[in-house]
């Protein structure tokens, strides 16, 4: 008897375990993909004025190629970070739209349109192309916005405080 007790007790602990780290690793994805996302903001907010009117005296051609090159990089690094286990809006805990496990090749897709503009656009940076630039900077901010509306979710005592910002127009050119 006791000898199943004891058995029971081990499984007890290691499914409960087993579960915690499912949980944690889901608040680790989550809490990345935020910080990863802020990253991308933070760089494209200074990027897009550069891009718009090309005279920002601190703001150097140097700085925007990074900046380019980062959020291209940041954008691959957070296209693993959608594990299922971290669906978890419904707790509050994410604002990822549970769309995002049922529609993973649209989600997907949005991605890589990400991806491509950041890439036009870092180099387009680095050809001193400011035309192509301008519809990168376009391109990345659509990208940002479709992906957001279909898949970011806010709730209602959010919206006030939200930065309109990343619905996606970052300079006035944009169609
Ligand atoms: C393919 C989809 C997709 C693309 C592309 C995308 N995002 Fe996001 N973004 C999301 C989702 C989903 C969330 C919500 C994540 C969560 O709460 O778990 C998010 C969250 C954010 C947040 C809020 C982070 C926080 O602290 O809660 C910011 C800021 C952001 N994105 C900026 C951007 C910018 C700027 C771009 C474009 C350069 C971009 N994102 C591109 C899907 C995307």
């Amino acid at each position: 008897m006791s000898k199943i007790i004891t058995t029971l007790a081990i499984i007890l602990v290691f499914a409960t375990s087993a579960h915690t780290s499912d949980f944690q690793n889901a608040l680790n994805a989550i809490e990345l993909r935020k910080s990863a996302m802020q990253g991308i903001w933070s760089r494209v907010k200074r990027l897009a004025p550069y891009v718009e009117f090309n005279e920002n005296i601190e703001y150097g051609p140097e700085i925007a190629k990074q900046d380019a090159k980062e959020i291209s990089q940041l954008l691959k690094r957070t296209k693993e970070l959608w594990p299922s286990y971290s669906n978890l809006s419904h707790k509050n805990l994410s604002n990822a739209n549970p769309a995002v496990w049922v529609l993973p090749e649209y989600f997907s897709k949005l991605y890589d349109n990400a991806e491509n503009s950041a890439l036009m656009l870092e180099r387009s940076l680095e050809n001193d192309n400011l035309e192509e630039s301008d519809i990168a900077m376009c391109n990345l901010g659509n990208a940002c916005g479709t992906c957001h509306s279909a898949f970011r979710r806010l709730l209602t005592s959010q919206l006030a405080n939200e930065a309109s910002a990343w619905a996606g127009k970052y300079t006035k050119n944009c169609n």
